[in-house]
């Protein structure tokens, strides 16, 4: 029996955690959907055509290399503005949310294109401010040599590049819940998406 859950919101906002943290205590599958258009990214970057590249990505180049910096994050947003990419993505997206056992996808537009009639819907925020200081933590860790200042400026552009555009734009779903992380640890956030998961499970 297939059980989906969406997690959709802007960057940073804590839906890779939050969508961890739910697969396991679960037991479902987890798909970060992100690294699908960053994977294209990497490959525009290196030269290759963005549709092209989307129509042949198989599931292993999402393990190859790191995909989270922030050069890839801003290539990821720009080609994931062509309607031939993202239509190229979604069989694969449609095929993993269904899988027996249930699963948690995590991107922008899960909610509303991908899978709108997911079981739990939930929608991630949390301030710019707030967002652009753990993904600075989360960069610096890993030795990369950005500033705070570059990466709100990084964040703001990005948020507007996937609202804005006409393809699958980043929204909430009418019927998502809304969490707002702003304020909450980690733990909280988790807690909170875990108590709402346990109510709609069958
Ligand atoms: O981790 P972070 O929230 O910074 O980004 P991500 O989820 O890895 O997504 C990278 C980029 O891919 C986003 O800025 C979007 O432009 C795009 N994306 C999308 O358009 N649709 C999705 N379902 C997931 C990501």
């Amino acid at each position: 029996m297939s059980f989906t859950v969406a997690i959709d919101g802007p960057a940073a906002a804590g839906k890779g955690t939050i969508s961890k943290g739910v697969a396991t205590h679960f037991g479902f599958a987890h798909l970060d959907t992100g690294l699908l258009y960053r994977a294209v990214g990497r490959r525009v970057l290196e030269g290759q055509e963005a549709v092209a590249t989307a129509q042949a990505l198989t599931a292993e180049e999402l393990g190859q290399g790191d995909l989270r910096t922030a050069e890839i994050a801003q290539a990821a947003s720009k080609v994931a503005v062509i309607p031939g990419v993202r239509a190229a993505l979604v069989d694969f997206q449609r095929a993993f949310a269904r899988r027996a056992g249930g699963a948690v996808l995590d991107g922008r537009d899960i909610g509303t294109v991908i899978c709108p009639r997911a079981e739990v819907k939930l929608f991630v925020t949390a301030s710019a401010e707030v967002r652009a200081e753990r993904r600075y933590l989360e960069l610096s860790a890993k030795g990369a040599d950005a500033t705070r200042e570059q990466v709100l400026a990084d964040v703001r552009e990005r948020d507007a590049r996937d609202a804005d555009r006409s393809t699958a734009p980043m929204k909430p779903a009418e019927d998502a819940v809304l969490l707002d992380t702003s304020d909450l640890s980690i733990e909280q956030a988790l807690a909170q998406a875990i108590a709402l998961i346990q109510t709609k499970l069958p």
